[in-house]
């Protein structure tokens, strides 16, 4: 179980700048194991950053970060990250690239077991015969689904995933979008979600976390309550009319906050 409470970050001073502002302030929240949660809100609202928070890269400057009962002091092998960009080692081949957190120190694997855990986490995203192309051999999808098996390769508890889709095509996203919940349904893992895009983070989550900026705090939470598994009838789902509610819902939210933002623009 992830807890936080009352989190409120600001990155430290530069020279000669004025004092930082909070880019979150006060936020708590709770997410129960096996969940699929999203974070939903307007650019630059603090998502990547309470995202990283949670991983442990990030140390909040004031507030409590629980995860399992135990408070969180840096990164662990139980939580891994899929970026916002796919962050691929370019002269690394997909398998290789596949297996690069079992060489971390943290989680050192012997070599028979990382090419065989590489594989295996391969062939389920459906890259079976692409463990020797190079990222500049792969489509972005294909970038992508290597992002997530390196991510899986760890067996992680917690996957934190960071807008994982945002650079691919409407229609391949979709599609990602049911291959993602057909491999999640294997393994009681806990995901939290990271997405500019109302309909994925429908069609995907358990829970909407819906955040607003300056400073970046939670205005909802929105509990989705579609039938599941939902990659059956996904196109009956989306059409449904909660499906449409819920979009009505938050996109009021998220428009009342981005005009608001726009305002203090001026
Ligand atoms: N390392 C850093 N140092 C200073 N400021 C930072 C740093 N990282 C993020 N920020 C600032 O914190 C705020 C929140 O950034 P964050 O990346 O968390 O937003 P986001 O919600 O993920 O945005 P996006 O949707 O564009 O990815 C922004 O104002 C950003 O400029
Ligand atoms: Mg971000």
């Amino acid at each position: 179980m992830i807890e936080i409470s009352n989190v409120t970050h600001r990155f430290g001073n530069k020279r000669g700048a004025a004092a930082p502002a909070n880019v979150l302030e006060n936020v708590s929240f709770t997410i129960a194991d096996g969940e699929f949660v999203s974070f939903l809100g307007p650019s630059g609202c603090g998502k990547t950053t309470m995202l990283r928070i949670i991983d442990g890269i990030i140390l909040p400057s004031m507030g409590n970060v629980t995860i399992d009962g135990t408070h969180v002091r840096g990164p662990a092998p139980s939580r891994s990250m899929v970026f916002q960009e796919f962050n691929l080692l370019p002269w690394r081949s997909a398998e290789k690239n596949a297996e690069f957190g079992l060489e971390l120190e943290i989680q050192k694997t012997k070599r028979a077991d990382r090419e065989r855990i590489a594989e295996e986490n391969l062939s389920k995203l459906g890259l079976k015969s692409f463990g020797g192309y190079f990222p500049h051999q792969l489509s972005g999808g294909m970038k992508q689904r290597v992002g997530i098996a390196r991510a899986l390769s760890t067996a992680p508890k917690y996957l934190l995933m960071d807008e994982p889709f945002g650079a691919l095509d409407p229609m391949i996203r979709e599609l990602m979008q049911i291959e993602l919940l057909k491999l999640l349904s294997a393994d009681n893992r806990t995901i939290v979600f990271v997405t500019h895009s109302i309909d994925e983070a429908i069609f995907l989550s358990d829970r909407i976390f819906v955040f607003g900026a300056r400073p970046g705090r939670i205005l909802d939470i929105v509990p989705v309550d579609l039938p599941k598994p939902r990659w059956v009838d996904d196109e009956k789902i989306k059409a449904s009319a909660p499906f449409v509610a819920y979009r009505q819902r938050i996109w009021r939210l998220m428009k009342d906050e981005l005009q608001r933002g726009m305002q203090h623009a001026d």
